[in-house]
């Protein structure tokens, strides 16, 4: 039986940290070892321009850098196809033809739209490629005829509007996509170091390629239990983000211990943060070890993505082959 097929991508938005290593990568990693599926992940590029039009200096660097994570947090390439979108410009040829199918209004009631558009105020998004966000990705996702695109909560919106323009053009061509499945990736409830969500912009990560000293500072100003002052206070670990930390990091045996030293005061905050850091350095340390090895091996990142892009522009040609006779589009001879 032919495998199912999936598919998911990231902007290129630079560094990644803990909390899209425990959501979204391990969901992708473990995916790609299940063994039933034949995972394509790719970098978002032109995704990226959507909001950073003004500011492309980065982008290139960043999607070298995030491939590089990837690679570090374990994904293979060869179980992995890892590709790039701008390399595949049939992405470009087919978000243009579903933007000829897909009502305004659907884009304009997405509420992703409006909500990035008010958080990123100090931006002008009222382009029509930002609009248009959606249908790129409806693009990139039927592309691959992808059965499952596992995503966080935050793009359920623009998978159930894949859905919708695949069913629209299905309808109006021929059945010639399945309709994709989002596969919800269940993110642990990992806040940055300042307990607000971890996030890029709010300069609270701990990033993958955090080590060392960076590593140990980080974590010693970890927010804790705000009503454990003193050393002699109980904590309660339960509403402790370095808890949840040692949750997955530390054994089994010395969460409980901690835990339950926590709520004795017979451990101060200090010393759980010392053993956190520590866990974290040895769990990170396959990560970290990787990333060193393709840092000084670029050639080696260049080659998989080399060879990603061709397979994945295999996959595109024929889609768009097949696309352009079902609308009668095209005169190739
Ligand atoms: N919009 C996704 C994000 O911001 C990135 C993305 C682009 C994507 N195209 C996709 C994800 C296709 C899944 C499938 O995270
Ligand atoms: Fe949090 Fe550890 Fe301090 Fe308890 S001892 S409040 S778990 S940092």
């Amino acid at each position: 039986m032919a495998r199912k097929r999936i598919l998911s991508g990231m902007r290129p938005t630079g560094k990644l940290h803990l909390g899209n290593l425990h959501g979204a990568l391990s969901n992708w990693i473990a995916l790609q070892n299940h063994g039933d599926y034949e995972c394509y992940y790719f970098v978002a590029d032109w995704h990226a321009l959507t909001s950073d039009y003004a500011t492309t200096d980065e982008i290139r660097a960043n999607t070298l850098d995030m491939v590089i994570d990837w690679l570090a947090a374990g994904l293979e390439p060869e179980k992995s196809t890892l590709f790039i979108q701008s390399a595949i410009k049939e992405h470009a040829e087919l978000f243009l033809l579903l933007s000829m199918i897909t009502p305004l209004a659907w884009l304009e009631r997405n509420p992703t739209y409006k909500e990035v558009k008010e958080e990123l105020a100090q931006k002008d998004l009222s382009t029509f490629g930002f609009l248009g966000y959606p249908v790129l990705q409806a693009a990139d996702i039927i592309m691959y005829k992808a059965y499952g695109v596992p995503v966080g909560i935050d793009q359920l919106p623009h998978v159930e509007l894949t859905r919708e323009i695949t069913r629209r053009f299905n309808f109006l061509y021929g059945e010639l996509f399945p309709i994709p499945e989002p596969l919800l990736t269940e993110v642990p409830k990992l806040l940055g170091i300042d307990g607000r969500k971890m996030s890029k912009s709010y300069d609270n990560s701990i990033f993958m390629s955090d080590r060392g000293e960076t590593l140990e500072r980080k974590v010693a100003s970890m927010f804790t239990d705000p009503q454990r002052q003193r050393r002699s206070d109980p904590g309660r670990p339960e509403l402790c983000n370095v808890r949840t930390f040692h949750q997955l990091y530390s054994s089994a045996d010395a969460v409980a211990e901690i835990e339950s030293a926590c709520r004795g005061a017979d451990i101060g905050c200090t010393e759980c943060k010392r053993r956190l850091a520590a866990a974290v350095a040895e769990g990170m340390r396959p990560v970290h070890e990787r990333r060193e090895h393709y840092s000084n091996h670029p050639e080696e990142i260049l080659a998989i993505i080399a060879d990603g892009n061709r397979r994945a522009a295999g996959i595109a040609k024929a889609t768009l082959a097949e696309v352009r006779e079902a609308l009668k589009i095209s005169h190739e001879l």
